[in-house]
């Protein structure tokens, strides 16, 4: 059975296409084996290769009904299709290695398209030329019998095909052959006929995703585009009985009102007018109150998506918000408010550390958590000496978070000494406000940067389309410039006291800034952090400049995003300084980045080893090196709040400790990391309000990151840290957002209505989280036909463990209710029509609309 070597590459060529589209489906299959009946996936599995089965016999007449030049042109087309098979295929296998999820090639082609994200995807080539290389040698080793195979079984179809390939010929008689030709011929029709019948059937939904395959999925992501903006109507609310007039509250003060449907009936004015306290020249971000020919359409932002004519119709309007329920007619809680009356607590300026893959349970590292005994499970139980010894290591993993956060890791206390990290200089029993239970808004950075610094429900769809937008409300950094604005029209003058007298600080300007060690190209965040409003930004473009003021030859980069946050101390201690010497306040934002994948710390940094014996066998070496890194970015916090001391603000700065989003390992869940995984270590995160002046206080709310703007604005009220003015605007503008106020209890129902917690989960419009701060449960909305439904309750399996996948809802609310009752299957129906709510109000509200 020797083919000669002048024929060996299009054999070769062939086998190359059938065994990557092969292994590709296979991998496909398998990923959604788990959420398929048994029994579909058996009767439907024919069906699953219609695809790459008319493919290869396409290729194969193409290689054999051609001579000639023709035929060259048939060997490269094969070529061509085989290789970018064989890519597709090995980037699929390499990335299902790497984080255990399907590549989706419109979103790899995205992040291709930014040089920063071709970084992010380099950074994962080993894996994917392995498999590549696996691939090869496979077809090769393989190329004889599927090139024999498939070419007896076509030819004993066909007498068409010239038999320029004598192997392919049986050696047997020809009547033998024509009796044999005949049996083929009838099992290959009943064979087609009962699968394109089980293809008539089946359900679109999974079986069309699960039939796709490359390299067609890879050309259609190619071809797809990029959607353009239009208007989007309002949806009309799906659980209409909730919004009964009977349920409507009056407008009291501050407090605009709340009747959905209705904003005309108790609101006397429109509620679209300017307030009383704009200025005439109202600051960038306000478009709301600005007229649309004026300045409905930024001229900086980029429009090319936007016809030009299109003004901003919609706005969010907390009067007719059918989910919004507020808290601020509710007291401060105690002991805040007692301590308020005491004595001055002055926030002249507000810190925000935006903190890279924070999970709840590593500020602190808790002891007894499912990571805790994941890594304890490493180990051989009675190997109790190397257990002690990971504990003590991992006591000592985060005491900055423990001092900061004022909760305990749970570990029996150290003896030792802390060594040269920073000490709380905070009397006993204050510190601040630690929050228990805050979910991201998005487990994509800058999404979920849009709802910690804006308060707003970012765009449910893939990637950072916002910024082709208006933010749909203004980012604290334009109420501060707000401030600003309000303070030239008074022409009152400047009290002489200079000192640091309350008086004398509500008198002065805000300035935003914005300081990171790394990259600020990724993903556009330079222009979002402009459009967001900050004054100025640092990011490692800026540091890396030889002719920068700290540059030094030996700066390390820790990853492909750039160098480690020590980088960037001195910029921000110049930043300090200035707003010290300059009497200006100071709004500074800091992103970490250390804790961000690859997980690489500084070459002299020791790293630790947590898990038991060779972590990269045992799978647990990217959970340890986040550990490593969780380590170092803990001591960095130390630095910072140092920083704090030396420049003397310690004591009236404002430090809000949030992450950005969790980060999900194989420790946790089938899929890891966050992309297009909406397990919920993804979500929880710290959230802390750190003031040495503040009482410490363990505060706890199902509640998310939307709540981070309205409680600044609170606590600069409530310390009486504005004038008066600037006092009345915030207090009306903490009326406008969606989010409650930590320093109030949470209420997470009113009226029969939820508070509803929603997370858009990266890259953005494939799923949605969906949960409330009434129930425990929590759903992931599949946005595409391609994605599950999951179902947890967070009461019974707070790590989920074990929840409920579904290709379709019915299914699932029926297994709900068998597993967890009755409530949770009525709230599940409700959380699904709530959830795509939802999705299509914030495209109104975005101002943003796919044209088909
Ligand atoms: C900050 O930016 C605003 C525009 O958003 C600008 O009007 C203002 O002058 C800037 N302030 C400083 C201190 O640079
Ligand atoms: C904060 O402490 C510094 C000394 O470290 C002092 O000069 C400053 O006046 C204090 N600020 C306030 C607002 O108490
Ligand atoms: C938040 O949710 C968790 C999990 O369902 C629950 O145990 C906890 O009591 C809730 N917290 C509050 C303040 O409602």
């Amino acid at each position: 059975m020797m083919i000669s070597r002048s024929h060996l590459l299009r054999p070769f060529l062939f086998s190359l296409l059938v065994v990557s589209s092969l292994a590709s489906k296979t991998l496909h299959l398998f990923q959604h084996s788990h959420s398929v009946r048994q029994s579909s996936l058996i009767l439907y599995f024919p069906t699953f290769f219609i695809n790459e089965t008319l493919l290869c016999i396409a290729v194969w007449f193409l290689l054999h009904t051609t001579s000639g030049s023709q035929s060259l042109v048939g060997v490269a087309i094969t070529g061509l299709l085989a290789f970018i098979t064989l890519f597709a295929s090995a980037s699929q296998i390499g990335f299902y290695f790497v984080t255990g999820s399907e590549v989706r090639w419109d979103a790899a082609k995205n992040v291709g398209n930014d040089p920063e994200g071709r970084k992010l995807i380099l950074s994962g080539l080993k894996p994917v030329l392995a498999a590549a290389l696996i691939l090869l040698t496979a077809s090769w080793l393989l190329t004889p019998g599927i090139f024999v195979v498939f070419g007896r079984w076509v030819s004993s179809l066909s007498a068409l095909i010239p038999t320029d390939e004598p192997s392919v010929q049986l050696p047997i008689s020809n009547r033998r052959r024509r009796r044999l030709s005949r049996w083929s011929r009838i099992w290959t029709l009943c064979v087609a006929l009962v699968t394109v019948g089980l293809w008539i059937i089946r359900p679109a939904v999974p079986f069309n995703h699960m039939s796709g395959a490359v390299p067609f999925t890879l050309f259609m992501a190619l071809r797809s585009q990029p959607p353009k903006y239009r208007q989007a109507d309002t949806e009309p609310f799906p659980l209409p009985d909730l919004l009964q007039e009977q349920f409507w509250e009056p407008a009291d003060g501050h407090f605009k009102g709340w009747a959905p449907g209705m904003g005309e009936f108790i609101y006397a004015g429109d509620s679209n007018s300017k307030p009383d306290w704009a200025p005439e020249m109202l600051p960038p971000g306000f478009h709301r109150w600005s007229s649309p020919e004026k300045d409905g359409i930024n001229p900086d932002t980029p429009q090319d998506n936007r016809p030009a004519a299109v003004p901003l119709q919609n706005y969010y309007d907390p009067i007719t918000d059918p989910l919004r329920i507020t808290n601020l007619d509710q007291d401060v809680l105690e002991p805040l408010k007692t301590a308020l009356k005491e004595r001055d607590v002055p926030i002249t300026h507000v810190m925000l550390v935006l903190m890279e893959s924070a999970r709840k349970d590593i500020f602190p590292f808790k002891s007894e958590s499912h990571l805790h005994r994941s890594i304890i499970e490493s180990y051989n139980t009675d190997d109790l000496g190397s257990i002690e010894e990971v504990n003590r290591k991992l006591a000592h993993m985060t005491p900055i978070a423990e001092l900061l956060t004022g909760e305990s890791s749970g570990f029996t206390p150290l003896d030792e000494t802390v060594g040269e990290l920073w000490s709380d200089p905070a009397e006993p029993g204050m510190g601040g406000i630690n929050v228990e239970g805050i979910l991201t808004g998005s487990s994509l950075s800058f999404k979920s940067a849009l709802v910690n610094y804006c308060g707003v429900g970012p765009l449910p769809v893939d990637f950072m389309n916002e910024i082709q937008a208006e933010i749909y409300q203004p980012c604290i950094m334009h109420i501060l410039e707000l401030f600003n604005r309000l303070k030239e029209t008074t022409s009152k003058e400047p009290s002489q006291d200079s000192g640091n007298s309350m008086q004398s600080i509500r008198e002065r300007k805000w300035k935003s800034v914005f300081a990171q060690s790394i990259t600020g190209l990724y993903d556009d965040q330079d222009v979002l952090n402009e459009q967001m409003g900050f004054n100025m930004s640092i990011y490692r473009e800026d540091i890396a400049e030889p002719d920068a003021k700290y540059y030094h030859e030996d700066m390390e980069e820790i990853n492909y995003f750039g160098f480690a946050e020590s980088e960037i101390l001195p910029y921000m201690r110049d930043v300090i300084n200035e707003a010290v010497e300059s009497n200006t306040r100071l709004f500074l934002s800091h992103f970490t980045s250390t804790t961000h994948h690859p997980w690489g710390t500084p070459e002299a940094y020791p790293n630790e080893q947590y898990f038991a014996g060779d972590s990269l066998l045992s799978n647990h070496e990217d959970m340890n090196n986040y550990l490593n890194t969780v380590r170092y970015v803990d001591t960095w916090l130390g630095d910072i709040m140092e920083l704090l001391e030396e420049t003397g603000i310690a004591n009236e700065t404002l430090v809000v400790l949030v992450g950005d989003h969790g980060q999900a390992f194989n420790e946790d869940s089938r899929i890891s990391g966050t992309y297009e995984n909406g397990h919920i270590s993804n979500f929880r995160i710290p959230l802390v309000f750190r003031h040495p002046k503040l009482p410490r206080m363990q505060v706890s709310a199902n509640a998310t990151t939307m709540s981070i703007l309205p409680t600044i604005l609170d606590l600069l009220v409530q310390t009486t840290s504005l004038d008066e003015k600037d006092s009345e605007v915030a207090l009306d503008l903490m009326n406008e957002y969606e989010g409650q106020s930590l320093i109030r209890p949470y209420k997470a129902s009113q009226n029969g209505r939820q508070a509803w917690n929603f997370g858009i989960i990266n890259a953005g419009g494939t799923m949605l989280s969906v949960g409330s701060a009434a129930v425990p449960y929590r759903l992931i909305l599949p946005l595409t036909e391609d994605y599950e439904y999951i179902f947890s309750n967070l009461d019974e399996d707070p790590d989920e463990l074990s929840s409920i996948w579904e290709w379709q809802l019915g299914p699932l609310v029926d297994r709900v209710r068998d597993r967890h009752g009755d409530e949770a299957a009525i709230w599940l129906v409700d959380a699904e029509k709530i959830g795509r709510w939802w999705v299509d109000e914030r495209k109104r509200l975005w101002n943003y609309h796919e044209t088909a």
